[in-house]
């Protein structure tokens, strides 16, 4: 492709001489006129490539080929006693507890034992377990307990299913950090993770990062309907997700809908990944969300209310009179009611399908959701939303409606975490005036929201091994730009 790129350029530059010199051969009258017609166009040659790279750009990097899908991830072979906590994950549960899951083979009790020092347990939690049947697969034991209030920015040990531990293996100890209750705060985004060598490589970038809290837009384990393979996916991403919040939502591959057989879409996914969507917090006491009543699209607040936090279901009722836009519409004119008028910082938005996309994959996919809910995020000043879906990477700029607007959100794609399908490398040809950038390649990105009126993108993109900061851009608060206060705007 770089050859190509390179190639392009080579022949643009010396098309124009060659005009000239036939144009000259003539000498005519005609001839003057196509001159001049030529100088013109030799100017545009040369502003144009003159013009700054971040305008619009098709990324020229020649990518390595496609991993395999990794090897399954069997039971730890510690697991003597089918007690061993495995695929342990969590989540926020308001502003200061956090969710705990985890799967045992056998029967095990939900209970998580923590505290803040290493081997002491001073505290306990007791949740529920649940199971699936899905064809002939029966899961092992899901459990989930919520445990807190915790303190911001602080190092918990906990053990899962402790009680019943008849093994030392068994009790192992685990670690997590809560988030800060204050700006600056750091999130990574991540979409279409699967579990390739790709993955493996993102989350080993994911990994060095110092950051609080990972969204994920949705196509977790790409099961795919072999249900081993969330299990899999659970053990692969543990080390991640034990050890910071994971806040995911859903993609087409967590659907899992088999006719006759698995009529219940979601099944697997709603077992295995318990979101927040039925947590009450007032608005105004450090964290403020309108309770959902359904696993596949809720919201949150961090960093003591100064970044709100919406996911929302592509793949569940979105359209008019749907539960999902009634539940929306009722989130984000909460954020007005905040006590003393204190509007989130930062509102965040994260989608399956991207509302805005010039790749030719997935083209149209978004377009329903986009026109039943982008008037409510342009009203509410969302300032960027997150999409996966499609396999590469886009930025586009601020838009609404499909025009740059400067109240509007950032639209980004990031479904490039290292699924087993490949990335989508063919793009729209020219590219768009709102999509900024664009790049086939795998990688992940991150937020850190600096403080209320600032936040750097940036997005790193799996360079064979190494991670590459390949794109990057600040992203200025709606809610403190003045040129954008709501009551002067049209909802
Ligand atoms: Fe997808």
């Amino acid at each position: 492709m770089l050859a190509r790129f390179i190639r392009q350029r080579r022949d643009e530059q010396q098309a124009v001489p060659m005009a000239v010199a036939a144009v000259a051969s003539r000498g005519s009258t005609a001839a003057l006129s196509s001159l001049v017609l030529l100088v013109l166009v030799l100017v545009l040659v040369l502003a144009s490539s003159a013009l700054p790279a971040s305008l619009a750009v098709t990324s020229p990097y020649v990518r390595p080929p496609a991993r395999a899908t990794l090897p399954l991830l069997l039971q730890d072979d510690d697991d003597a006693d089918g007690q061993t906590p495995q695929q342990v994950h969590i989540s926020m549960v308001g502003p200061d507890k956090v969710r705990v899951s985890w799967i045992t083979d056998d029967d095990a009790p939900a209970t998580v034992d923590y505290g803040t020092s290493s081997g002491e347990y001073p505290f306990s939690a007791t949740g529920n377990t649940t199971t699936y049947s899905y064809v002939l697969y029966h899961s092992g034991n899901i459990h989930d307990a919520v445990v807190g209030p915790l303190q911001p920015s602080t190092t918990y040990y906990y053990r899962c299913s402790g009680a019943a531990t008849t093994t030392p293996s068994s009790s192992r100890e685990l670690s997590f950090r809560t988030p800060p209750s204050t700006l600056p705060f750091r999130f990574v985004v991540v979409g279409d993770l699967g579990q390739t060598g790709w993955t493996a490589s993102t989350l080993k970038h994911v990994a060095a990062a110092d950051y609080d809290m990972l969204l994920l837009p949705g196509d977790l384990s790409y099961a795919d309907l072999v249900q081993s393979r969330w299990d899999s996916f659970g053990r692969l991403v543990a080390p991640l997700a034990s050890a910071r919040p994971w806040m995911v939502t859903q993609g087409n591959h967590e659907v899992e809908k088999l006719p006759l057989l698995e009529p219940k879409p979601f099944k697997a996914y709603n077992a295995r990944w318990r979101m927040p969507y039925d947590v009450s917090v007032s608005p105004g006491a450090g964290a403020g969300a309108v309770p959902s009543g359904d696993n596949l699209y809720y919201s949150f607040d961090v960093a003591g209310g100064a970044v709100h936090v919406v996911m929302l279901g592509s793949y569940t009722d979105y359209g008019a009179g749907s539960a999902q836009l009634r539940w929306l519409r009722a989130d984000l004119a909460a954020l007005d009611r905040r006590r003393g008028g204190r509007r989130p910082a930062f509102v965040l938005a994260l989608v399956h399908a991207p509302w805005y996309n010039s790749n030719e994959a997935h083209q149209g996919e978004g377009d329903a959701m986009r026109d039943a809910m982008e008037v409510l995020l342009y009203g509410a000043r969302v300032d960027a939303v997150f999409a996966g879906h499609v396999h590469a990477y886009e930025r586009f700029k601020r838009v609404y409606a499909g025009k740059e607007d400067p109240c509007a959100p950032v639209y980004v794609t990031i479904g490039d975490g290292g699924n087993r399908e490949g990335l989508a490398d063919k793009y729209i040809d020219p590219q768009p005036a709102i999509s900024v950038f664009r790049e086939a390649s795998f990688g992940h990105g991150r937020l850190e929201v600096v403080n209320a009126t600032h936040a750097l993108w940036t997005w790193h993109r799996n360079d064979d091994d190494e991670p590459v900061v390949a794109d990057q851009v600040w992203i200025n608060s709606l809610a403190a730009n003045p040129a954008c206060n709501r009551s002067k705007k049209k909802m």
